[in-house]
């Protein structure tokens, strides 16, 4: 395990499959929950770890990495999972100790610094401490501060196996025998789920009664409208998820994409769930040959910050410009959309991203150059905070991932 947090902390690589690829190895489902529990808890409060660890430790940065990392794992479970202390402090001991010399001479401080540590020494407020000082001052730019805390905190929370179902009782019936909890989840269609195997082996699953998908997505697609026999372009389509929701909904799916390797997995995805989409491979800074529709989704490449509980590692890699790059992509990929729009019809844009300049700037930018093109509310089934301009925000707590939503009519 420390080996992941330390690809994904130090080497760049993804936390989820890197997990995935360790979690393949281990047969007993509490130790693969342990293991997952621990890798994503360090990897989303390693700024709060660090800072708590720093006052005890003479040159942090010259220890060991195996050494570093047995501290914030055994400090995450000090302070943060409620392990009992002398169970968190003995068994990062004895890693310690199973390591090179180098590091078992430090056995005795891992020791003492674990046993001394105590919840006091976190930072606070924690959501805040958890996020680079640039990116905080975004989300309290965007949410003012109190609801910005909430959602960096709400972001550290572990979450829920949340599915969507189109045929929520089928699906609850096949998830019973599969020996699953279910409950209803806070959107309709949506389901939270405890299931005693990987979601791939869930005959639920594999009979394509269920997919994986954050309620807030759904909203998304939701916010869309009635599309029962509409044509709608799905631009952006990635992995087809969305698209997917579409055309359960009976909406006619063209979904656009650059990547020709995503429209492959959506189409194995959408054949599994027994959904019909259509699909281009198109690169969206430049317009597509298609007639406009009524209804256009536009799910936009962004920074991912309104996901950092399920992709805690973008909260370490991400920069400013980064973000100023995917703005002017976006703004791209908008003015594209918006030719793709039918006289009357409807752009829904989303990010799942809380920075201002991705969301009610983007828009309030577009609109300013396509004056045939009003705002409207999203009309969204969950939770949401408006904007200082249009669109609203979905806030990232209770198992949810933060969204910016915003949806434009045409009228000329
Ligand atoms: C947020 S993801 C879409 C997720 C998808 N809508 C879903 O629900 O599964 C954004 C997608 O935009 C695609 N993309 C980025 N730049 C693009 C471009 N210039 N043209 C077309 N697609 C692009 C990326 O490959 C990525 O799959």
């Amino acid at each position: 395990m420390l080996r992941v947090v330390a690809e994904v902390i130090g080497g760049g690589r993804h936390l989820a499959p890197a997990l995935d690829a360790t979690l393949g190895g281990i047969a007993e489902r509490e130790v693969r929950a342990f293991v997952t529990d621990v890798a994503y808890g360090v990897v989303r409060h390693v700024r709060a770890l660090e800072a708590a660890l720093a006052p005890r430790l003479e040159a942090p940065e010259r220890l060991p990495e195996r050494v570093r990392l047995a501290l914030l794992a055994g400090a995450f479970e000090r302070l943060l999972r409620g392990t009992p202390p002398h169970a968190a402090v003995n068994s990062w001991v004895e890693v310690v100790k199973r390591g090179p010399r180098a590091d078992r001479a430090l056995a005795g401080l891992v020791n003492a610094v674990l046993r001394r540590i105590e919840p006091d020494d976190l930072p606070t407020p924690l959501g805040a401490a958890c996020l680079a000082p640039w990116l905080l001052e975004r989300l309290t730019l965007a949410l003012g501060s109190d609801l910005a805390e909430r959602a960096a905190l709400g972001m550290l929370r572990p979450e829920p196996l949340w599915l969507s179902a189109p045929d929520a009782g089928a699906a609850r019936a096949r998830l019973a025998d599969d020996g699953a909890d279910v409950a209803d989840g806070p959107i309709e269609g949506s389901l939270r789920v405890r299931a005693p195997r990987p979601l791939r082996a869930l005959a639920a699953y594999r009979e394509g009664l269920v997919q994986p998908q954050n309620p807030a997505s759904l909203a998304v697609v939701q916010a869309c409208g009635e599309v029962e026999g509409v044509r709608v372009l799905d631009l952006c389509g990635g992995h087809g998820v969305k698209a997917a929701a579409l055309a359960a909904r009976g909406a006619h799916v063209l979904s656009v994409e650059r990547d020709e390797a995503k429209l492959r997995a959506a189409a194995r995805n959408a054949q599994r769930l027994g959904v019909a989409v259509d699909a281009l491979a198109w690169d969206l800074t430049t317009p597509p040959p298609l007639e406009p529709a009524q209804v256009v989704l536009l799910d936009a490449p962004c920074s991912g910050t309104g996901t950092l509980r399920g992709h805690p590692e973008i909260g370490l890699r991400l920069t400013p410009a980064a973000v100023a790059s995917l703005v002017e992509l976006q703004a791209q990929l908008l003015r594209t959309s918006l030719a793709c729009v039918a006289p009357g019809g409807r752009l829904v844009y989303a990010v799942c991203a809380l920075t201002p300049d991705e969301g009610p700037r983007q828009i309030e930018r577009l609109l300013a150059e396509a004056p045939t093109f009003v705002a409207e509310a999203p009309a969204l089934d969950l939770p949401h905070v408006a904007t200082a301009g249009p669109g609203a925000w979905i806030v990232p707590e209770d198992g949810l991932d933060g969204f910016y939503v915003a949806a434009l009519r045409r009228d000329g």
